[in-house]
């Protein structure tokens, strides 16, 4: 399918503007208990322009039918939204077929579906090799897995600054390892791993590389041929578009091995009562009614993102960083957890004597949406001897004015447990 039409030309790229991305977002405009909405949670989900909601409800008013099954109108105008997403996110991340961009329905399910269809070869006694910050999604499937095949997982472990320490990993790939399955940004710690350099260590021993990206796409183009990486997962609702949706990349060579990780229809060559068949990937990682809508949604995201000057919002984001981290310093007990040198705009932190959900809810009376908790990451909990930590994450449409009033609730806060 020719994307020409959704897939903006560099021209049309307008330099980042601050008001203009917000008044695209219309839930900023909402209040929560009268106060204006601080949202500072996008690493949980990230708000949606109207372009994506009107992508969603456009697909239910114009072309709801479904996908791949019907010779009639709608069945192939739903089709080309599907598959024309399909289209967009190959170019997106820079794969070089499409057959290898796999339908979701976000990271978590991308990365069940390789500890399915990739680690149903292993043997007793492979081993995966994780890291000590990952999210829960890049962690339990594997231990699942372990379950079933009897297999071990191990894990890269973490300096104090939250970063991964490089100098371990060679003694922990070995003949015995299968596979090295990494975030490629943290989401309770914000550090942005190296991965490139650790694709080439875990490649020169003839290991794949499957990295979590859930954390990633909403903060920086990814190239999965620069990258030379195996798998790679990401969810659709933090890069902007509808819940439900997410994507899992793979490398041809792994693809086309890899058996089904459910059945059902959409998915088959040949089924009789005896037997079933399967057709090549991508479809044959999809079986059931999709996501249309959803994907329909996700679509418009990446045209949206196609438009926007993404090296004028990274930089803006990155400043955020900068300005959150040193006000946030200045403010008596409070301790950053997560001093990575490389970072996205996502600051977790701790106060002295408070609980994190104390501080989470009472941030949240004065309108301000923050994250408290373990972050689906207890391991980083445990590294850093802390139960929880209230975390502050921040998308291109935050402003320097949100990280004063994140600042001054915090105060009172403080004031108040005084
Ligand atoms: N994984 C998401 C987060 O970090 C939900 O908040």
């Amino acid at each position: 399918m020719n994307m020409a039409t959704t897939v903006a030309s560099p021209e049309t790229v307008l330099p980042f503007n601050l008001e203009r991305v917000r008044a695209d977002f219309p839930i900023l405009q909402t209040t929560a208990y009268g106060k204006p909405l601080v949202y500072l949670d996008n690493a949980a989900t990230a708000q949606k322009p109207q372009a994506v909601i009107d992508a969603t409800s456009d697909y239910y008013l114009h072309s709801n039918a479904n996908v791949h099954r019907g010779v009639h109108y709608l069945s192939d105008q739903a089709t080309r939204l599907y598959e024309g997403a399909r289209d967009q996110i190959c170019t997106y991340i820079n794969a070089i077929h499409r057959s290898q961009v796999v339908f979701t329905k976000g990271t978590t399910d991308s990365i069940n579906l390789v500890a399915h269809s990739f680690g149903e070869k292993l043997k007793p006694g492979d081993e995966v090799l994780i890291s000590g910050m990952e999210h829960h999604a890049n962690i339990v499937p594997w231990h699942l897995l372990a379950m079933r095949r009897d297999i071990k997982v191990r894990a890269i472990p973490l300096t104090d600054a939250g970063e991964l320490d490089l100098e371990a990993i060679p003694a922990l790939l070995n003949e015995r390892t299968k596979l090295l399955a990494l975030s490629h940004v943290s989401n309770a710690l914000g550090t942005i791993n190296p991965v490139k350099e650790i694709i080439k260590m875990a490649h020169a021993q003839g290991i794949p590389v499957l990295l979590d990206g859930a954390q990633a796409v909403p903060h920086m183009r990814v190239d999965m041929e620069d990258l030379d990486v195996d798998f790679y997962a990401f969810s659709g609702h933090k890069l902007f578009g509808p819940t439900g949706t997410g994507v899992l990349y793979g490398k041809e060579k792994w693809l086309n091995a890899m058996p089904p990780y459910q059945g059902g229809g959409d998915m088959i060559d040949r089924v009789t009562l005896e037997y079933s068949t399967w057709i090549e990937p991508p479809h044959r990682f999809e079986p059931g009614t999709p996501n249309i809508a959803g994907f329909a949604g996700l679509g418009a995201a990446i045209a949206y993102l196609n438009q926007m000057d993404h090296v004028g919002a990274l930089a803006h984001e990155q400043h955020l960083l900068e300005l959150a981290t040193a006000k946030l310093l200045e403010i008596p007990g409070l301790r950053i957890i997560g001093t990575a040198r490389e970072k996205v705009a996502v600051v977790s932190f701790v106060i002295d004597g408070i609980h994190p959900s104390d501080v989470g809810t009472l941030l949240d009376h004065r309108g301000i949406a923050v994250r408290t908790g373990h972050h689906c990451a207890q391991p980083i909990m445990d590294r850093y001897g802390v139960p929880a930590t209230t975390r502050a994450s921040f998308a291109f449409y935050n402003t320097e004015a949100e990280i004063d009033v994140l600042i001054a609730g915090l105060h009172k806060v403080i004031k108040m447990f005084q």
